[in-house]
């Protein structure tokens, strides 16, 4: 059985009192779940949620990180300093830091990469844009964001991927993709793995699906066969929420 998962991505939000406050609440109230669950909250609350954490089965995750193990890069963050303070899993390739901070697929190899030497977990971020759906082009996108950034790796290194397939039209818009649409794709990508490197890794590696994920539709989406789970935006800031789609599988 694939690892099922659900992870919130708190993205430029809730400061020390606020964290403190949402695991507070969220290690009160979770119950066991079938899924993983992980929180990414923002860098400088990093450290104070491992050690709310510590004990719980809730795992902290950082939500992005440089290539370069040190030096200067004013306002970035390594491999080794995440680690430091309790991180061992990074989302990386997220779609606004490809928008809004120009990230590439080529800048993306070189992350995986940094990521997999300090054999960091990775939750990597991909997906089309609404232009590449309208024209037809989605697969093609979704490829080539795999192929640029991972398949480079040999097939042993993929024990530590997690694919996070996130259409850019459905992200903080409130406009799902279709639990058909989302279904369609991720057969897709197992097919494009399976094709690359075989059906077993294919078979094994986990697919979450992320944009405008809610309690309400959680869980017909999390239902479809290549589905493993969501990777949550804004529904991952309200407790209640967050718990009820970690619920859904
Ligand atoms: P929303 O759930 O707010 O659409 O965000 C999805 C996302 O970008 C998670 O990384």
């Amino acid at each position: 059985m694939r690892r099922k998962i659900v992870a919130g991505n708190w993205k430029m939000n809730m400061d020390l009192a606020q964290t403190e406050s949402l695991i507070d609440e969220l290690t009160r109230n979770m119950p066991e779940t079938v899924a993983d669950v992980m929180i990414a909250p923002t860098f400088t609350s990093l450290y104070r949620a491992f050690q709310l954490l510590r004990t719980h089965k809730i795992e902290v995750i950082g939500q992005n990180m440089h290539y370069e193990d040190n030096g200067a890069f004013t306002g970035e963050i390594s491999a080794g300093m995440l680690k430091s303070v309790g991180v061992n899993t990074v989302i990386l390739g997220h779609s606004e830091r490809r928008a809004y901070f120009g990230e590439t697929d080529e800048m993306l190899a070189k992350k995986v990469d940094t990521a997999m030497k300090h054999e960091m977990e990775i939750v990597f971020c991909f997906g089309e844009e609404l232009e590449d759906r309208k024209s037809g082009n989605h697969f093609q996108v979704v490829e080539s964001q795999l192929k640029n950034a991972l398949f480079h790796f040999p097939e042993s290194a993929w024990k530590n991927i997690i694919l996070a397939y996130e259409p850019v039209w459905a992200i903080g818009t409130g406009e799902t993709a279709s639990p058909e649409q989302a279904q369609e794709m991720h057969k897709f990508i197992r097919e494009t793995l399976a094709a690359a490197y075989s059906e077993e890794l294919a078979n094994g590696i986990s697919i979450l699906y992320g944009g405008s994920v809610k309690p309400g539709n959680a869980g017909e989406i999390f239902s479809k066969p290549d589905v493993d789970g969501g990777l949550i935006g804004g529904a991952a800031l309200k407790a209640e929420d967050f718990i009820a789609i970690a619920k859904s599988f």
